[in-house]
């Protein structure tokens, strides 16, 4: 495989502008992050769904800014290529501009990864300008933000009646505003994420949110089938979780029936046959 050039801003601006699909997956640790490298990404999301995925929290407003950024560090070790995005997890940012400014210091320089992402509507549009302002790139989030769940109430699909459409194109045109580079649109009707992408200037990267989006991101996880939950919007490129169950079964057979490990896989001494 030919050396890939490191993604970057101007390089993601130049695929809308040239209508390429971005492509963006989550990676938590430092196998997907070598794996999501070798498959040729454009981003790598280190996104607080990690709290379901793979610390086994019932929602993303568990986990905290130190579990984020050992997911991070870990990733960062297995991903050269692709541009790699840091979520802000609730709690880091929505108080003031100046605890938004320090956690996103504290996710680039503690993991190395290059932006940050937020759920950015209502205040957190502030949050988002300030983040700019500093000096780090922000991706926003809009359309279902899962961070909200307590004041959204359930994880349904948004702008599906055209009476919601003006509250979600508000957020996405003052993310824009704000200095966004891009944004997540998340579980949003197609029109009304074909809509967003023609009027925002900067790539809008969908879940749930159509082909009409500049780009596409699922969670790793959710694809590979080996999470139980499986949203309306997952597709399943794999279906990993039975083999990794079949060959632990197998392992845990030959150790109980004293086959594993044969001579194969024994150090003899030196001159002698296992
Ligand atoms: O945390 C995450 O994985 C995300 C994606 C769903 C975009 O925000």
């Amino acid at each position: 495989m030919t050396e890939r050039a490191p993604v970057t801003l101007p390089r993601l601006a130049e695929m809308k502008e040239a209508g390429e699909p971005i492509v963006m997956v989550t990676a938590y640790d430092y196998p997907s992050a070598r794996v999501a490298e070798e498959a040729g990404v454009d981003l790598a999301l280190v996104g607080d769904t990690a709290a379901m995925v793979v610390l086994g929290y019932p929602g993303t407003e568990a986990v905290s800014m130190d579990e984020m950024i050992m997911l991070g560090k870990a990733v960062r070790r297995g991903v050269k290529t692709p541009l790699m995005v840091g979520d802000m997890p609730m709690g880091s940012y929505e108080s003031s501009n100046e605890l938004a400014v320090q956690s996103a210091q504290r996710l680039v320089k503690e993991t190395g990864c290059q932006v940050v992402k937020l759920e950015a509507g209502g205040i957190a549009v502030e949050r988002a300008r300030a983040i700019v302002r500093s000096g780090i790139p922000v991706m926003g989030h809009v359309g279902l933000t899962p961070q909200s769940i307590n004041t959204i109430g359930s994880f349904r699909a948004q702008g599906r009646e055209e009476s919601d459409w003006g509250r979600i194109e508000d957020d996405a045109l003052a993310v824009a505003q704000a200095g966004a580079f891009s944004m997540v649109i998340e579980a949003v009707a197609e029109p009304l994420a074909r809509k967003l992408t023609g009027t925002v200037p900067i790539p809008t990267i969908g879940i749930g949110a159509s082909v009409a989006c500049d780009g596409q991101v699922l969670v790793l996880e959710d694809m590979l089938g080996l999470s139980p939950r499986v949203p309306k919007f997952v597709k399943r490129y794999g279906d990993l979780g039975p083999g990794i169950e079949k060959a632990i079964a197998s392992y845990a057979a030959e150790v109980r029936a004293r086959s594993f490990p044969g001579p194969e896989h024994t150090y003899p001494m030196k001159g002698k046959k296992p």
